[in-house]
């Protein structure tokens, strides 16, 4: 039987954050460690995604190219026989599976969107491929039959309509996609769910597309100053460590920090500071963690050059574009673009 697929990605339309490092790009380096053999690894950069929101196109190539190098500098093996990496644009049945997606999602579902709702809130224009945005993401994940989709949790509402169409359209033709496991699941499996939230403003994520550069700490950040970012972040003046990110979300996201750099039970690292009335002693040793994070991702990123990382996508995406071909094709018999079996 065929293993059950773990898909991720991270858009390169930005700077990579820590929030991107700890959301999503640490939690796939250790489901490979951990489960390579048992699952199929997918980690792909969803370059299409990045142009929903106008970026920078002069730099868009390359910082795909060194979204992938951040993942191998975090410690994603790009040898493992049993992970693929890959751009999305180098795959052409994202897109044509897409517009077949969107056929079956509903523009109320679409409208409900809490993302499409936060990005496009006081835009002069917004593009209609950002109102798209999760039929697109929908595609990512369906058409290698995902199960799990280890992500952030601003991302939930995404994977719900994924399901949901999935669903739907499995009512109508049969089953022509495995059901990715709803978001409480998924929390279970790869045990985090986090949010890292801005250091300065933390009752919001952390965020690339936002200027709030004293509150976003920056994957290529100079490690010292990312120290002081934390050092100075925002906390609150009850003077007392607690879990508790609704009254003291700016001592919370600390501690969601360290419980995740350091890879233990968000619930430990908790109890281990609870009561604690020195918020600079729990601000050094976020700050430590974070910049001896930094410090290693950056010198293995020195390691893997640009032209290597090319070299290692086109292989991948050699093989990969048969795979999305095959379950494209089935789709679209399925839906009377084709013959059954031609
Ligand atoms: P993107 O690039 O916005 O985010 C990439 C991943 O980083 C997580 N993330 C965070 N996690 C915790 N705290 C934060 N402050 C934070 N900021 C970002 C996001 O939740 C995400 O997991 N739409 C996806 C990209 C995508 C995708 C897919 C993911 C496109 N197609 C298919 C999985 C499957 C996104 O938000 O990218």
């Amino acid at each position: 039987m065929a293993k059950e697929v773990i898909l991720t990605g991270v858009r390169s339309n930005a700077e990579l954050t820590l929030g991107n490092l700890l959301g999503a790009i640490l939690p796939l380096v250790r489901l490979q460690q951990q489960y390579s053999g048992e699952y199929q690894i997918n980690a792909f950069m969803p370059d299409l995604h990045s142009i929903t929101t106008p970026t920078n196109y002069e730099q868009l190539f390359y910082r795909t190219i060194d979204t992938l190098r951040f993942f191998e500098a975090a410690g994603l093996k790009l040898d493992d026989p049993n992970t693929l990496i890959y751009r999305q644009s180098y795959i052409p049945a994202h897109s044509e599976l897409t517009w077949i997606l969107d056929s079956f999602i509903y523009y109320g579902e679409l409208s409900r969107m809490t993302q499409f709702k936060e990005k496009s809130q006081g835009q002069k224009s917004v593009s209609a491929s950002l109102f798209n945005y999760p039929a697109l993401m929908a595609a990512d994940i369906l058409l290698y039959d995902a199960s799990y989709v280890p992500v952030g949790e601003d991302q939930r509402q995404h994977l719900e309509l994924t399901r949901e169409v999935a669903m739907r359209m499995n009512s109508r033709f049969g089953n022509l996609f495995v059901i990715p496991k709803a978001w409480d699941e998924q929390v279970k499996f790869n045990k985090t769910g986090v949010r890292i939230r801005s250091l300065k403003n933390p009752q919001f994520k952390m965020s690339k597309s936002i200027s709030d550069p004293s509150g976003t700490i920056l994957l290529l950040d100079n490690p010292k100053e990312a120290s002081n970012k934390i050092l100075a972040a925002t906390t609150d003046s009850l003077g007392n460590v607690n879990y508790d990110f609704k009254n003291q979300p700016g001592i919370s996201n600390l501690l969601q920090i360290i419980a995740t750099i350091k890879n233990q039970p968000i619930e430990e690292i908790a109890q281990y500071w609870k009561g604690e009335t020195s918020y600079s002693k729990l601000k050094q040793a976020a700050a430590e963690l974070v910049e001896s994070v930094l410090v290693e991702i950056q010198t293995n990123l020195k390691l893997f050059s640009r032209d290597e990382a090319i070299s290692v996508l086109a292989k991948h995406e050699f093989k990969v574009r048969d795979i999305a071909n095959m379950k494209l094709a089935s789709v679209q018999s399925s839906v009377g673009l084709r013959l059954k079996n031609s």
